[in-house]
C-alpha cells in the first residue's frame, strides 16, 4: 500500500521534472530574442529608454558609424541608467545599422505628426 504511494509521489516529482525541463529550455530557446525584427526588437529592448519616436536619448548629429557601436558597445553616462552594450545580447553590427536606421524614422513621424 504505502509503497504503491511512493511510487505515485515520485512519479508525480519526475512529471514536475520533466514539465519544469519543458518550460525552461522553451524559454530559453525564446531568449535570444529575435534581433532580425527590427520594429519588435526596438519595442522590446529600446523603446522603454528612447520612446515611442526615438526623442529621448537619441541625438541625430552622432554620425552612423559611432551610433552603431554605441549600440554594440553601450555608453556610459552621468546619469545612470546608462546605454547597455547590445554586442553580448546577440545584435550584430548589421541589426544595430538597422536599428539605428529605424530610429531616425521614428524620430521623422514625430517631427511630422
Ligand atoms: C536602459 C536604457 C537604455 C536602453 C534599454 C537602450 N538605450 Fe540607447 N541609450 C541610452 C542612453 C542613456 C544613451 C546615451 C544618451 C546620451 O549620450 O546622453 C543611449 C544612446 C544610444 C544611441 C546613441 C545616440 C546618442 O545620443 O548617444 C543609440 C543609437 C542608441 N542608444 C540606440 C539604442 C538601441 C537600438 C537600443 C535597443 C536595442 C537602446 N538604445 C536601448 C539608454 C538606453
Amino acid at each position: 500500500m504505502s509503497h504503491g504511494l511512493r511510487v505515485e509521489a515520485l512519479a508525480a516529482v519526475s512529471l514536475l521534472i520533466v514539465i519544469t525541463v519543458a518550460l525552461l529550455s522553451a524559454t530559453t530557446r525564446l531568449s535570444p530574442r529575435r534581433t532580425d525584427d527590427t520594429p519588435e526588437f526596438y519595442k522590446s529592448q529600446c523603446l522603454s529608454c528612447h520612446g515611442d519616436h526615438a526623442d529621448l536619448k537619441f541625438d541625430e548629429k552622432l554620425g552612423d558609424d559611432e551610433q552603431v557601436k554605441i549600440v554594440l558597445k553601450g555608453k556610459l553616462v552621468d546619469v545612470p541608467p546608462d546605454m547597455p552594450a547590445f554586442e553580448p545580447k546577440g545584435v550584430t553590427p548589421e541589426q544595430a545599422k538597422s536599428l539605428v536606421e529605424y530610429m531616425k524614422q521614428l524620430r521623422k513621424t514625430a517631427t511630422t505628426n
